[in-house]
């Protein structure tokens, strides 16, 4: 029995993970689950898991909760410290920790469960981009296990030698590939571009996910972040990952070899799936979701990448050259600019205006510690309003 900390309960790989978890009670239990301000959905999973802890980054739906769970008489204790995070990923009584919040926010309870050694189930690709030598230095110390929730990483994985440990290269590997949908603007005229709407951006051909992962599908900062996570996790130099457009999201990810053989993993696109693997690795257990039918799928589409198009990517694999803080700098202006553009407050295009502004005018340093890290996370974040001072008047939505 698998005792969970999940931590981002309340999203789309929360739920698919607790829908997981729900198919195997022999297998596993909820020790704690958490959330930023969703009271109602934590509410009703801590009715249903019944966790020992319950915390909430944001404090008056911490209280909210808590009132609500004393009414039903429940025995779960509310939490709502940056600290109580750690402290349930960290818990002696934790065995695996499912690091699914979005974006920097998730970032110190990613390193307490690796610090205090569990199995990391990792979706919060965010921390890897902002601190993977910290983040992999401390799993080895640790005795941590690392695993990959993200389809792609998840798909590299599944397709690598039964030995191969995350961290580490893999030296019969050539190259890896990582399948990109294309988001949700693929097929739109570049002109049109600048019209395009939150809600639009947030419908995804093929996934559903939450909102700042599907605007990043769309500009394809998603994918830049997944190389530079594929680059830490695999420990491949970054012009051995390339990215080829795969409308239909059948299959996850490729690993050529050197002998010329290129391995692929296929499934329906679908979260459960890869989120089984690693709850129950290296045994596979059922996930809830259906098997591909090729016959329906009739054919496998590929086309090469316009960076015209994704100028987000080019920016990503930029900074990652850089190195240092400047994957920080990268992913808290862009984790700005999502947020302004899911406000309306910026059009889609001055996604990677914004990110380009402040990755040119913040320095960059070794990212030594966290310290280090936190502070050029808050120095992009400030230069990403700056940049929306200066051309509020020229933004599409004001
Ligand atoms: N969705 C996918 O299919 C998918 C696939 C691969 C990788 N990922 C990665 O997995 C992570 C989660 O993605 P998602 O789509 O599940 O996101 P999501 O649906 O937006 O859920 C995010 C979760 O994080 C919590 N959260 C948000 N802000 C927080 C804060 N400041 N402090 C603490 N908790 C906070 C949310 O709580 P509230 O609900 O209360 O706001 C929610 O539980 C991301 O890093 C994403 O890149 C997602």
């Amino acid at each position: 029995m698998q005792n969970i900390t999940i931590l981002g309960s309340t999203g789309s790989i929360g739920t698919s993970t607790l829908q997981v978890v729900s198919l195997h009670p022999e297998k596993f239990s909820v020790f704690a689950l958490t959330a930023h301000k969703n009271t109602s959905k934590l509410f009703e999973q801590c009715l249903r898991y019944k966790p020992s802890y319950a915390v909430m980054s944001d404090e008056k739906s911490a209280e909210i909760l808590a009132k609500q769970l004393k009414s039903q008489g429940l025995k779960t204790e509310v939490l709502s410290k940056e600290e109580d995070l750690q402290a349930v990923a960290a818990h002696p009584q934790v065995d695996t920790v499912m690091a699914c919040i979005v974006g920097a926010a998730g970032l110190s309870s990613t390193l307490a469960a690796a610090q205090s050694g569990k199995r990391i189930l990792l979706a919060n690709k965010e921390a890897l981009v902002m601190s993977g030598e910290l983040l992999l230095q401390a799993v080895h110390e640790n005795n941590a296990l690392l695993l990959p929730v993200d389809s792609e990483h998840n798909a590299i994985f599944q397709c690598l030698p039964p030995n191969a440990k995350l961290g580490y290269r893999c030296e019969s590997v050539k190259q890896i590939i990582l399948t990109a949908s294309g988001g949700a603007f693929r097929d739109w005229p570049l002109e049109q571009l600048t019209t395009a709407t939150p809600a639009q951006a947030c419908k995804h051909p093929n996934w559903t996910m939450g909102a700042k992962i599907t605007v990043d599908s769309a500009t394809m900062m998603n994918k830049g972040l997944e190389v530079i996570e594929a680059s830490y996790l695999f420990r491949m130099p970054i012009d051995a990952i390339s990215v080829i457009l795969h409308p239909q999201s059948i299959i996850h990810s490729l690993v050529e070899y050197q002998d010329g053989s290129t391995l692929a993993q296929l499934g329906e696109p679908d979260m459960r799936v890869p989120i089984s693997y690693v709850l129950n690795w290296p045994e596979r257990i059922a996930s809830g979701v259906k098997s591909l039918d090729l016959l329906a799928v009739k054919c496998l589409e590929f086309q090469p990448l316009c960076l015209t198009r994704y100028p987000c990517l080019d920016l990503a694999y930029q900074a990652f050259k850089v190195g240092g803080t400047a994957p920080t700098i990268l992913n808290a202006a862009n984790e700005v600019a999502v947020q302004l553009f899911l406000d309306e407050k910026i059009c889609f295009t001055d996604i990677p205006k914004l990110i380009s502004y402040v990755l040119e005018r913040t320095t960059h340093k070794s990212a030594k510690n966290l310290d280090i890290i936190f502070e050029a996370d808050v120095i992009a974040r400030e230069k990403s309003f700056k940049w929306l001072d200066k051309n509020r008047k020229y933004a599409a939505f004001n």
